[in-house]
């Protein structure tokens, strides 16, 4: 059986933190950022707003683009999926994982739950888990949520990490079906290089921190990223594992319609995209109002660009990510019928009461909290 997209969803923080924000205490400016990564502002969760929270609200929104009943109103005997996976670079905890949880406060208490740890390619693992789980019947529905507070693990005044990175939650819902059916996840290529895990990396907090058997420094809990270095290694990664992907798939680069890759730099996607061949108008892109968001990314872009219509149904598309690790995947399909659901809001059960608020994404005039089908 293959794994094939039934819903998708997004969600993000009401906070958006501009590049001029960022500039007023940072050495940092507008410019420097929007012309290196393409960033121009991001959403960062409030105070005492963690991860499970963001998945939460994404894994409901996937739900009801799915057509699923609203969380709470299911048990896990009439359950719409047997599987929740989160991808997260931002668990709530250590241990135990943060799906458990997540799966509990949609009302699916007793399904598997489990959380992927690849960082920005943390979905292209969560997707290739998943249809594992669909292809031996293990699961016949499984929710994928890339969920992120990164806000949390940045250090504010570290100039080369807290520009680009952001919060946000984007899932989708996978049912089995047939690979030839619009939907239907293609072959997906990962990879790994260990011998670079240096590259990006929170030093403190993990095992290692503790057989050292020394305190670790107030710098060693933050995310630390060697930006240059990891971009020449991003674009070559990225674009030898989509290229696999699209040989594995059978397509040839002038069939791919949509290019949906990790929003890690628009200057990383634009290289990769010339490598491979593919028009920049192919290339689909988000960063602008969300940054990067690492294991979210790819999700909220799919519900981002399919309300505002960049992304159709039937449009052949490829998915691609790089992160830390190194890791990296990419994978084909041809995109179905679904209808996205998006909102930015206040998490249910934070704070005094939910509210969504409005926020411009993709196309200006598209008010994200509407959900509409694909054209
Ligand atoms: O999400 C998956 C994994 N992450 C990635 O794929 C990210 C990959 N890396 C990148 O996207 C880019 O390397 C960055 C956006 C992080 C940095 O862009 P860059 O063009 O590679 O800049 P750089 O690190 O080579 O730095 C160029 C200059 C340096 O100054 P000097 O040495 O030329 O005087 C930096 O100190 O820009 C400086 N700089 C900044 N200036 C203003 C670095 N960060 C900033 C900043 N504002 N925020």
């Amino acid at each position: 059986m293959a794994a094939v997209v039934a819903g998708v969803g997004a969600w993000l923080p009401p906070r958006v933190v501009t590049n001029d924000e960022l500039s007023s205490y940072l050495d940092t400016s507008d410019q420097w950022i929007r012309s290196r990564t393409g960033i121009g502002a991001r959403h960062r969760a409030d105070p005492g707003v963690s991860t499970s929270d963001l998945a939460t609200e994404a894994g409901t929104l996937a739900l009801k683009s799915a057509g699923g009943s609203s969380a709470g109103n299911r048990s896990a005997g009439d359950s719409e999926v047997d599987a929740v996976i989160v991808a997260t670079t931002t668990p709530d905890r250590m241990c135990p994982a943060t799906a458990p949880e997540v799966a509990t406060r949609l009302g699916l208490t007793g399904v598997a739950a489990y959380d992927v740890a690849a960082v920005c390619t943390g979905f292209l693992y969560g997707l290739a888990s998943a249809a594992g789980l669909i292809a031996t019947g293990t699961a016949r529905r499984v929710l994928l949520i890339g969920a992120e507070t990164y806000s949390t693990i940045i250090d504010p005044k570290d100039r080369g990490t807290a520009v680009i990175f952001a919060d946000g939650a984007g899932a989708v819902v996978l049912r089995a079906g047939e690979t030839t059916e619009p939907g239907a996840i293609g072959p997906i290529d990962l990879g790994s290089d260990g011998g670079l895990s240096d590259l990006i990396q929170i030093p403190a907090g993990g095992a290692r921190q503790r057989a050292s058997g020394t305190a670790a420094p107030a710098e060693d809990h933050y995310f630390q990223m060697r930006g240059r270095d990891v971009y020449r290694h991003a674009v070559e990664r990225t674009t030898a594992s989509a290229q696999a992907a699209l040989t594995r798939a059978g397509w040839q680069v002038d069939e791919v319609d949509r290019f949906v890759p990790h929003q890690a730099n628009d200057r990383i996607s634009a290289a990769v995209a010339e490598r491979l061949g593919l028009p920049s108008e192919r290339v689909l892109s988000n960063i602008a109002h969300v940054g990067n968001t690492s294991a979210a990314s790819i999700p909220l872009l799919l519900a981002h660009a399919t309300l505002d219509g960049r992304l159709r149904t039937g449009h052949r598309v490829v998915l691609a990510a790089f992160g830390g690790g190194l890791t990296w995947g990419a994978t084909t399909l041809t995109w179905p019928a679904v209808t996205a659901c998006a909102e930015v809001g206040k998490p249910a059960g934070v704070g005094s009461a939910t509210a969504t608020a409005h926020a411009q994404i993709g196309a200006p005039t598209e008010p994200l909290s509407a959900s509409r089908p694909a054209a």
